[in-house]
């Protein structure tokens, strides 16, 4: 038996989750509202509030899943990518708790995370699968054929899917993050009642910095007004080109590899308007889709603890002498 306490604290969430044997036995997330009346993520707020919530939620986590922190066999957190002050305070934390208690220390990367959060529950996918991870900073096809074993075969460009959603919805007035509003909008509008032109880009890449200037340009040509009236017609429209360019590229993805196993993760795959799309793409296509509960879409230690746990198994421990990593 193997209990393990992942830490996640690579952007705006500080999360703990206590796993067992690759099963969450909790998983709790502080958000920082600080970081809404200024329109983005402010690294520096987000450091400083991580640490006046990494030991209150540690010690919540370790709670709910009725462990102390003497009972767990290892230690994780997120090495890499995000906010490098964000980053170090998760793995400060880790660190100082497995020399102090004398316990390993197992590194997981983000990305990695965010696929193998398809492994959580009781219906997991069979490998090999193909996993479209869209979130804030991201947007990749990755091929997997073990928990270990994963190869990003497409990748944007330049901006991410969660950015296309933010920028969007900043150019529509609306808070950030844009995201999720897009989507609560977009449930009363039509998708179809305008067209932004979707970009041309080879293989299984993405480009989603041409969205936002077509959508500038689009408004600048209204009437004052024209947002108010047309909100939801708007949101519709720009999460159903966003969708398109997501789905289109997978579709290409699963031609190109044969792999009918789908899955999605990261912030974006919360999107309402993406998931309907797949699975109604997946059962026109006989595809056998895959997608993680809410909780383990956007940023959360429950991921970072899975991964952990197939690294556990593993022996792939890290060295105190590790640091974080903001990219890759
Ligand atoms: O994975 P995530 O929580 O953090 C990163 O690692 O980036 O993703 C955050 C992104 C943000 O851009 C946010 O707007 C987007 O996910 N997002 C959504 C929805 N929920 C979160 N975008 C569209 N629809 C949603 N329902
Ligand atoms: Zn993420």
């Amino acid at each position: 038996m193997a209990t393990i306490l992942a830490i996640e604290s690579s952007c705006d969430e500080t999360s703990a989750a206590v796993c067992r044997d690759g099963k969450i036995l909790s998983n709790l997330i502080a958000s920082q509202a600080i970081h809404q009346q200024y329109g983005g993520v402010v690294p520096e707020l987000a450091s400083r509030a991580h640490m006046q919530h990494i030991v209150p939620v540690v010690d919540a986590a370790l709670l709910k899943a009725g462990s102390t922190i003497s009972s767990v066999d290892a230690i994780a957190f997120t090495q890499a990518p995000g906010l490098i002050g964000s980053l170090l305070v998760g793995a400060q934390f880790a660190k100082s708790l497995a020399l102090s208690l004398g316990k390993p220390l197992i590194a997981v990367h983000h990305m990695q995370a965010h696929v193998l959060a398809n492994l959580i529950g009781d219906d997991p996918p069979a490998f090999p699968f193909l996993c479209l991870t869209v979130s804030g900073g991201h947007t990749q096809i990755v091929l997997a054929k073990a928990p270990l074993d994963l190869e990003v075969i497409g990748e944007t460009i330049d901006d991410a899917a969660g950015e296309a959603f933010d920028k969007s919805a900043k150019l529509l007035g609306l808070p950030y993050p844009g995201g999720p509003l897009i989507d609560r909008y977009a449930k009363n509008g039509d998708p179809l009642a305008y067209k932004f032109a979707e970009p041309q880009i080879p293989e299984l890449n993405f480009s989603f910095s041409g969205l936002k200037t077509s959508i500038l340009y689009f408004l600048q040509k209204q009437e004052p007004g024209f947002i108010q009236e047309n909100l939801p017609d708007l949101c519709a429209s720009i999460q159903y080109t966003i969708v398109q360019i997501l789905l289109k590229k997978l579709k290409k993805a699963v031609q190109q590899t044969g792999v009918k196993n789908i899955c999605i993760a990261g912030g974006v795959s919360a999107n309402s308007g993406l998931r309907n799309a797949l699975l109604e793409m997946g059962m026109k296509q006989g595809w056998k889709t895959h997608i993680p509960a809410f909780e383990y879409c956007t940023d959360n230690a429950g991921m970072i603890a899975v991964t952990a746990y197939y690294k556990y198994l593993a022996g792939e421990f890290a060295g105190m002498e590790i640091s974080p990593s903001a990219r890759n």
